[in-house]
């Protein structure tokens, strides 16, 4: 293809002006729109096709980066396609590759080409979700789309949601929610729950003596009988309880939490429960996920991310409410120059359910990639992912060199090197990662130092698996 300067006009003369862009500063012509355009999704499919066989990840030095992608303010006009290609060879292929069949570090992102088809088509409409005034078509995706995962997680239909940027905000607009409607109390947590509560509960000025963050039990679950002597204790002491905050998938080892004991304690205290589901939660579309799940639609507030374990691309987390009107009541926001978008009756304004106003349409991708695979085949997909990591466990008990120390659980399993010393096993990871073979993430569990692989990854084989285990166990660190 060839690459046209930016200024030049080469469209015919009967195209409207408008579209030739010679009244615009920043038009391009049709023609090199569409060649742009073309090559990029000739390169996303490529991604698609043969990612898998370059790294899963690739870190560059600032040095090497910043010679190459960056240079003074550039003044005049560039070269698309050359910046194109800039972008995608040094800036894209120096990370961590998410949907990398071999990327189980963390949690990765597999996400799916009709996800990434929606987010485009978005992108490109620049697709606004803030109210339904101004973009009652992406609303409607919304409030269509959320209907659908919460009838999928088995939530009451009247239950209120809201797709956020990811987990962490999500988790940060149901503190607040719940804390509005209930006022000032304790919350209750365990030691796994993930770092995005504790921050938001800082970021949310709770105290530190209404967190109580108690142990988790020997399956790194949140005690129910913890959270209840507490709360009496608490109670004893003239504290109001208000909150349990429960994961259903730690991050460290895919525990989930006891919910139905913890949904009857907080019925009975009359307490909010908010269940972190972020990675964990899309499980519950699969049989195997969820009787892992059971108690998940009891929740009054629940977290999950489509950007993890719902296959869409960066980024699309979720929030459902099952306190009809509790978000709205926190958040929503009618200043005098937003008045000609005052939600009518069966409209919602998607800016009056979190801190965003303006709000790109995330929910595009989702119903996209609902309506191309159908749930069937996304709960078969997830339910992969679940058999994968109890292909790991046991590639692993048949293993002497490997001892494993958390069994497969929603897709994560961890394991040691017996007699490993503590940073032995961080140094396996990162020489596995150095040639970009596969990653995978050095943790903790309970102190103990730990090896553990996140396998959501559809796409991934058994053989990815056993190939990094192997490595894992041979590799020179
Ligand atoms: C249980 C849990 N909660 C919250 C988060 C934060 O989600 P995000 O990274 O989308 O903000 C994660 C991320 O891994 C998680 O596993």
């Amino acid at each position: 293809m060839s690459t046209r300067p930016l200024a030049a006009d080469q469209t015919s003369s009967d195209e409207p002006a408008r579209a030739r862009g010679d009244a615009d500063p920043l038009g391009l012509d049709p023609g090199t729109m569409r060649d742009l355009g073309h090559w990029l999704v000739d390169r996303v499919v490529d991604h698609f096709e043969r990612g898998g066989e370059g790294p899963a990840i690739r870190t560059g030095t600032p040095q090497d980066l910043m010679a190459a992608l960056g240079g003074p303010v550039p003044r005049a006009p560039g070269d698309p396609l050359a910046e194109l290609r800039t972008l995608a060879d040094v800036a894209l292929s120096h990370m961590q590759h998410g949907d990398h069949p071999r990327y189980f570090a963390r949690v990765p992102g597999p996400s799916s080409f009709a996800g990434v088809l929606g987010d485009w088509l978005g992108t490109g409409f620049n697709a606004i979700a803030t109210s339904w005034a101004g973009g009652s078509g992406p609303a409607a995706v919304e409030l269509v789309v959320l209907g659908w995962l919460g009838s999928l997680l088995g939530l009451s239909p009247a239950a209120d949601g809201v797709i956020t940027s990811g987990g962490s905000i999500a988790n940060l607009t149901a503190l607040v929610a719940a804390r509005d409607a209930t006022g000032p109390g304790v919350f209750y947590l365990s030691d796994q729950a993930h770092e995005s509560i504790d921050r938001a509960l800082r970021a949310i000025g709770v105290p530190e003596h209404d967190v109580r963050v108690l142990a988790s039990d020997r399956d790194l679950r949140l005690p129910p009988d913890a959270v209840a002597a507490a709360v009496s204790e608490d109670r004893a002491r003239g504290r109001r309880p208000g909150f349990v905050v429960a994961t259903a998938g730690t991050v460290n080892a895919g525990a989930v939490d006891p919910l139905p004991a913890l949904a009857e304690l907080c019925r009975r205290e009359d307490l909010w429960l908010h269940v972190d589901g972020a990675y964990g939660a899309p499980a519950a579309l699969c049989d195997a996920g969820r009787a892992a799940l059971r108690g998940l639609e009891l929740a009054d507030s629940l977290t999950l991310d489509p950007h993890k374990w719902l296959f869409q691309p960066y980024d699309a987390g979720c929030l459902f409410v099952q306190r009809p009107g509790a978000l709205e009541a926190a958040f929503a926001f009618n200043p005098e120059y937003l008045v000609d978008t005052v939600a009518g009756a069966g409209e919602v304004n998607f800016r009056d359910r979190s801190l965003e106003l303006t709000r790109r349409s995330r929910a595009l991708k989702l119903w996209l990639t609902f309506r191309t695979y159908g749930a069937d085949r996304i709960a078969t997909a997830i339910a992969r992912g679940l058999a994968l990591a109890e292909h790991a466990e046991q590639r692993l008990h048949a293993d002497d060199r490997w001892r494993v120390v958390t069994p497969a659980q929603l897709g994560i399993v961890t394991f040691e090197l017996p007699g490993a010393t503590p940073t032995e096993h961080r140094r396996r990871a990162a020489a596995l990662a150095a040639d970009g073979h596969a990653v995978v993430t050095s943790t903790e569990v309970h102190g103990r130092p730990v090896l553990r692989l996140c396998t959501i990854n559809p796409r991934t084989t058994e053989a990815d698996i056993d190939s990094t285990i192997e490595r894992l166990a041979t590799v020179r660190a």
